[in-house]
């Protein structure tokens, strides 16, 4: 089984980038050590209940010790990127001052890769705050996205000579929403009208990060990753279909809307005033700063309708007729299609990569073997979805599947699986996929197209 691209398609050509991608909290392990701090992370594994089988990021996939090795496994896929995190408590002590193991533990990773010739998406922060930041208030205290500039400078001033695309936030809708709205993430409060408010705050931060990673970087890239969800009326019921636009307004244009308009979107002024952050005169001129590249998330779309009293309700299964990942998440490669040419009509947006996409499959390693074939299926199918966008034009330069090697999924614990590469947790050990097989396969036969 193979991922199969039309000849002349776009995504075969050298400028386009393939990549994957992983975050610190969920590969590094390590989390005692070296004068990394505590996260929020680490406090919400440690709180009974929050994360599957209590699993915690103490070991994850000991990347921390591993990234020699990883880095090899990397380009044994041949591919022209990574896209990793650095951890805010590995990089600053609590007093804002540096951590010196920490700067240099990125230093040699980063600078390793750049001598392997595999370009570096960085991002600043994937959800791994300073609990001591936590304690002030986190992502409700307007100070953070102040702190969060500092911790920007200090990683641009140590790390920037080896970093060619700065990503500030990853995801803002899972740390405000999940985190502080729906309680299934860290911190884990259940507020959503904080919830937007946090969201705000982190728009603000990346706000201001961005004239400051352009100064000190400025042959770098710098931008925003979201992710995204295309949202369909549940039924025929016109109140679904208003629940399907509000639905996509909470999710995605909360949170773009600022950056591209400097503005949150009306309908929910209209519909949901309650969640209408606070926002101080001058804000959106900070949220506005020019982004040099939009990065987007994908995985699966949802399905919308109004309910009398709980008001809007986004289930993620249509009917039986679907296939879905072992995370229970709809294989809907065309809502990947519509989303993309949507945003392209609606904004005047920047070069996209889509920085995640990808599957968590019911995995099993047989006789040194795993045998993904539904995660190759869904790779050839959003990759064709993302061929047709480009025909269509929208200007997409790359695409990072998520992820490099199976790893802490969050709330999931290491119940899923979403690598390309299968690691054995008792012995650390990676194992190639079929999917990453194809993958490898799929970017080595660009030679033979150019
Ligand atoms: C995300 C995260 C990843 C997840 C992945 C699968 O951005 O949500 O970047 O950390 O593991 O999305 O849920």
């Amino acid at each position: 089984m193979s991922i199969t691209l039309p000849a002349l398609s776009p995504l075969l050509k050298p400028s386009f980038i393939f990549g994957v991608a992983t975050a610190a909290f969920q590969i590094e392990g390590a989390n005692q050590l070296d004068g990394r701090i505590e996260s929020i992370w680490d406090t919400f594994c440690a709180t009974p209940g929050k994360v599957l089988n209590s699993d915690d990021g103490s070991v994850a996939c000991d990347h921390y010790h591993k990234w020699q090795e990883d880095i090899e496994l990397i380009k044994s896929l041949g591919v022209d990127a990574y896209r990793l995190s650095i951890a805010w408590p590995r990089l600053m002590d609590q007093n804002g001052d540096i951590n010196p193991k920490g700067i240099a533990f990125y230093r040699n990773l980063l600078s390793q890769l750049k001598a392997h010739n595999i370009k570096t998406f960085v991002t600043l922060y994937h959800w791994d705050l300073p609990q001591h930041l936590e304690d002030e208030g986190g992502w409700l205290n307007r100070e953070t996205a102040y702190k969060f500039r500092d911790y920007a400078q200090l990683a641009a001033t140590e790390l920037g000579p080896w970093v060619e695309v700065w990503t500030t936030f990853n995801e803002p809708w899972c740390s405000s929403i999940l985190g502080y709205g729906e309680g299934i993430h860290a911190p884990g409060l259940k507020d959503h009208a904080k919830a937007r408010q946090a969201g705000h705050h982190i728009l603000l931060a990346h706000g201001l990060a961005m004239p400051v990673l352009k100064s000190i970087c400025p042959n770098a890239l710098a931008g925003i990753v979201l992710n995204m969800s295309k949202s369909y009326p549940a039924d025929n019921n016109p109140s679904s279909l208003m629940a399907s636009l509000l639905a996509e307004a909470l999710d995605n244009h909360f949170f773009i809307e600022p950056i591209l308009k400097g503005s949150y979107p009306d309908i929910i002024a209209a519909l949901k005033p309650e969640l209408m952050p606070e926002v101080k005169t001058g804000d959106m001129d900070i949220i506005q700063s020019p982004i040099d590249y939009l990065g987007l998330n994908y995985y699966t779309c949802n399905h919308a309708s109004w309910h009398p009293e709980q008001g809007i309700q986004t289930i993620l299964k249509s009917d039986s007729e679907v296939e879905y990942t072992d995370i229970g998440w709809e294989i809907n490669p065309h809502s990947l299609f519509e989303l993309l040419t949507n945003l392209n009509r609606q904004y005047a947006l920047p070069p996209i990569y889509i920085t995640e996409n990808g599957a968590a499959c019911d995995d099993h390693l047989i006789d040194g073997e795993v045998n993904d074939e539904q995660r190759i299926r869904y790779l050839d199918g959003h990759l064709n979805a993302i061929d047709q966008a480009i025909e269509q034009g929208v200007d997409i330069r790359g695409y990072f599947a998520w992820s490099l090697m199976d790893n802490f999924e969050w709330a999931e614990g290491y119940s899923k699986r979403f690598g390309l590469v299968h690691v054995d947790y008792q012995t650390q050990r990676r194992t190639l996929k079929a999917s990453a097989k194809a993958y490898q396969a799929l970017i080595t036969s660009r030679a033979s197209h150019c």
